[in-house]
């Protein structure tokens, strides 16, 4: 919905909560609206925008799922706190992906994909006038979690000197104080930088010392680009982080399912249980086939995401060797599908930018600032588009 209909609805009799007048536009939505009014004008739009993978969910899953869909029992109400067997596929993933132990009975939940746990966990934990740590860039709903639970956002600045991590020493005693849950979230979207196991050990002495909850945000871990077995690491497999924290998975990346909407959090099981309490109160579970289609996923498809991982590296490779023949200046990374690069024009916006790029050559990308005011400067590229539409975009801004 644009600005101009959440004016002309707060003018009619029924205005919108406090609540929804304190978020911006959700960024995604609003860059649609954009792109199909310049597609209404005809321009063939390249879009580099939201990170909706173009890749195809495997087709074992897909026939998993339609196979599931026709048994009568699969489709009644699901359990709350998810399928056993989902959660038991996640906590084996688990296990062999990053060596953590998991109960799936009481330590993984299942979720309607990441996006929804993340904005439902505030609701469990924090109160009017509690503080929510939150990166910034970020992605939009960790801020808009917790506004919706009545929360204060304090930020976390995350910038390119400091490799897009934090610096804690900044933030003072008296937020710490206050502070119910930090957000992180590596391999990070926007700005595709990693966190190593150091950093991490870091977090959860601080977590303990404030006696504040962990939320990682970890939709990105197989998404690599790079070589060898660098990949990204679990904040849950350093010592005591399941003591304050949680790790969030969205099958959304991993297996191209972002519309299946499924994805499970894990770890402290006190957490969960509070996530738990507000989704029994607000939703009713995910279908049962599509967490069964998950689960064999997880079970039988890893071999998948490496094939993937090798497209998006030659599409990176790709579009960071023309963005920099361009004159960017490019984030490097071997992590995530996006590429963020600094706007390459002294003193404009990135929106402006942003809206240039869009009116004059029919490309989309994502202005840093819509991930916060720390964005500001930069711009992102979703790699999920083919190769030929990415050289077809390098010509087009080099006209
Ligand atoms: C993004 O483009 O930042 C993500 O795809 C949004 C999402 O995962 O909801």
């Amino acid at each position: 919905m644009s600005m101009k209909q959440t004016e002309a609805i707060n003018q009619n009799s029924f205005k919108f909560a406090e609540r929804l007048n304190k978020l911006p536009v959700y960024l995604f939505a609003e860059i649609d609206r954009l792109k199909q009014e310049v597609k209404a004008k005809g321009v063939n739009v390249i879009s580099f925008g939201i990170g909706d993978p173009d890749l195809s969910a495997p087709k074992s899953i897909v026939n998993v799922l339609k196979e599931e869909s026709e048994i009568d029992i699969n489709q009644k109400y699901p359990s709350y706190e998810g399928l056993l067997k989902f959660r038991e596929s996640a906590a084996n993933w688990y296990e062999k992906r990053f060596g953590v132990l998991l109960d799936p009975q009481t330590e993984v939940l299942s979720l309607i994909g990441s996006k929804e746990g993340i904005g439902h966990l505030p609701l469990a934990f924090v109160n009017p006038g509690d503080i929510v740590l939150v990166p910034d860039p970020g992605y939009p709903v960790y801020n808009a979690g917790t506004i919706f639970a009545g929360g204060t956002p304090y930020i976390m600045p995350l910038k390119q000197e400091n490799d897009f991590l934090p610096d804690f020493s900044i933030i003072p005693k008296s937020v710490f104080e206050k502070t119910r849950i930090m957000f992180l979230n590596y391999p990070n979207n926007p700005t595709s930088a990693k966190a190593d196991k150091f950093f991490f050990s870091e977090v959860v002495k601080l977590a303990k010392k404030h006696n504040f909850i962990v939320a990682h945000d970890f939709a990105y871990s197989e998404v690599f680009t790079g070589d060898g077995d660098a990949e990204p690491e679990s904040f849950l497999s350093v010592k005591g982080a399941k003591d304050i924290g949680v790790e969030f998975h969205s099958l959304s990346k991993t297996f191209n399912m972002t519309g299946f909407r499924i994805g499970f959090v894990c770890g402290n099981k006190q957490i969960l249980s509070g996530l738990g309490a507000v989704k029994t109160n607000l939703d009713s579970g995910i279908f049962q086939p599509i967490q069964i289609a998950g689960a064999y996923g997880l079970n039988n498809e890893l071999q998948v995401i490496k094939e993937n991982n090798k497209i998006y590296r030659k599409r990176k490779d790709l579009l960071v060797e023309g963005l920099e023949r361009l004159g960017y200046n490019v984030y490097k990374s071997d992590v995530t599908f996006y590429v963020w690069a600094k706007v390459p024009v002294e003193g404009t916006s990135s929106k402006d930018f942003a809206l240039s790029l869009l009116n004059d050559k029919g490309i989309v990308v994502t202005p840093g600032s819509g991930f916060g005011e720390y964005g500001e400067g930069y711009i992102r590229f979703s790699l999920t588009i083919s190769e030929d539409l990415i050289k077809e975009a390098l010509e087009r801004m080099a006209q």
